[in-house]
């Protein structure tokens, strides 16, 4: 009997209006990090956030990185972020020889707004705080501009996973000075690599511009008043997002549908609910959340036995090796979080026979 095909975690869903795109883009002869499909990308992505204007650029890390550039992180800065997220939030801030400061989440496992007035009531200087809109689901951007605003705290939103999530009405990356996105591979929209950044300030939006292309000034021979770098978006790969984010609406009804499949199947006798739910959320990736580590160990190996990938909720920043001793306000929360939640498979294109094999799983 054929082997059934591994059912990845949030696979690339991609088609014709993709291939027809990216093939247009190839016979306007812009096959470079310019043109007009980076144009019209950039100007779909600030309408997306309700943004004046979004850069696009090679990644999400590389969004980040030239915020900080242009914010000028530094090791006289502090960054503040939530403990519970990906290392990309704050690895440019590592880079840059920055006090790291983690946060605690709450019960959403987004930043809780309360620990973070900790731990900007004890800071001195410069900060930056990083939110993070986790897993699709946009964080409270309210209480923590709120909260930066009293502090005199720069706020950049980390909307990597949230493309397309609103929440009160506001969409994801509508907060704080600047907010960047992901399309990496695994995202709801993919561009198979790619990021931006979207903010209201033209001065930011123009220098992070200029910086993602080398700093090279309008001369005719190349002059450079300071050092950049080459982060830039090429065409082909804006004119791929461009027509996934034609399919967003389908994208984010089939997500919803995903987690609520997973929802019926976690009974209340079950021992497993869902990750207490966000008005608005993407659905990015569904997460379960299991009486004990215990449980979620063994539900993630009969996961890896059936050839279905699914993973834990991000190990939290203060517990990674690299960031040992960094100062942490709480940490609890987001540690039960890391030990009962698994991340299920979600991916747009799943099929039912997919969602039967990932029953057959869960019913074990
Ligand atoms: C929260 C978060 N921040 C930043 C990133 C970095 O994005 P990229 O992989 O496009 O560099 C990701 C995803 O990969 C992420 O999940």
């Amino acid at each position: 009997m054929k082997k059934a095909r591994r059912i990845f975690l949030s696979p690339p869903w991609t088609g014709e209006e993709e291939r027809r795109a990216v093939e247009s883009a190839f016979d306007s002869g812009f096959v470079a990090p310019c043109g007009p499909f980076v144009d019209g990308f950039e100007s779909a992505l600030a309408k997306l956030a309700g943004r004046r204007y979004a850069v696009a650029v090679s990644s999400g890390t590389a969004a980040i990185d030239l915020v900080m550039e242009h914010l000028g992180v530094d090791s006289s800065w502090t960054v503040v972020a939530p403990t519970l997220t990906f290392i990309a939030t704050v690895g440019p801030a590592c880079h840059r020889g920055a006090k790291l400061v983690f946060v605690d989440s709450d019960a959403t496992g987004n930043v809780d707004a309360a620990r973070l007035e900790e731990a900007l009531s004890r800071r001195r200087g410069r900060t930056l705080v990083m939110s993070v809109d986790l897993y699709g689901r946009c964080a409270d951007y309210g209480a923590i501009a709120s909260v930066c605003r009293r502090h005199g705290a720069v706020f950049v939103s980390d909307s990597a996973e949230a493309v397309g999530a609103t929440r009160a009405g506001r969409p994801a990356g509508s907060a704080g000075l600047a907010a960047i996105y992901s399309f990496n591979g695994n995202k709801i929209v993919t561009t198979s690599g790619g990021g931006a950044v979207v903010t209201d300030s033209k001065r930011l939006a123009d220098h992070v511009r200029k910086l993602s292309s080398q700093s090279r000034e309008n001369r005719p021979w190349y002059e450079h008043r300071e050092v950049g770098y080459d982060y830039r978006m090429s065409n082909i790969l804006a004119a791929l997002g461009l027509a996934q984010l034609g399919k967003l609406p389908a994208i984010l009804a089939r997500r919803r549908e995903i987690s609520e499949f997973y929802g019926g199947f976690f009974g209340a006798e079950s021992g497993v609910e869902m990750l207490p739910p966000v008005p608005g959320e993407n659905h990015w990736l569904s997460v379960a959340l299991f009486r004990s580590r215990r449980g979620r160990d063994a539900a993630l190996s009969r996961f890896a036995a059936a050839d279905v990938e699914a993973r834990p909720v991000w190990k939290p920043m203060h517990l990674q090796p690299v960031f040992r001793g960094a100062e942490t306000h709480g940490g609890e929360v987001a540690e039960d979080l890391f030990a009962r939640g698994l991340c299920l498979p979600s991916g747009t294109g799943m099929t039912a026979r997919d969602m039967e094999r990932i029953g057959e799983v869960l019913r074990g």
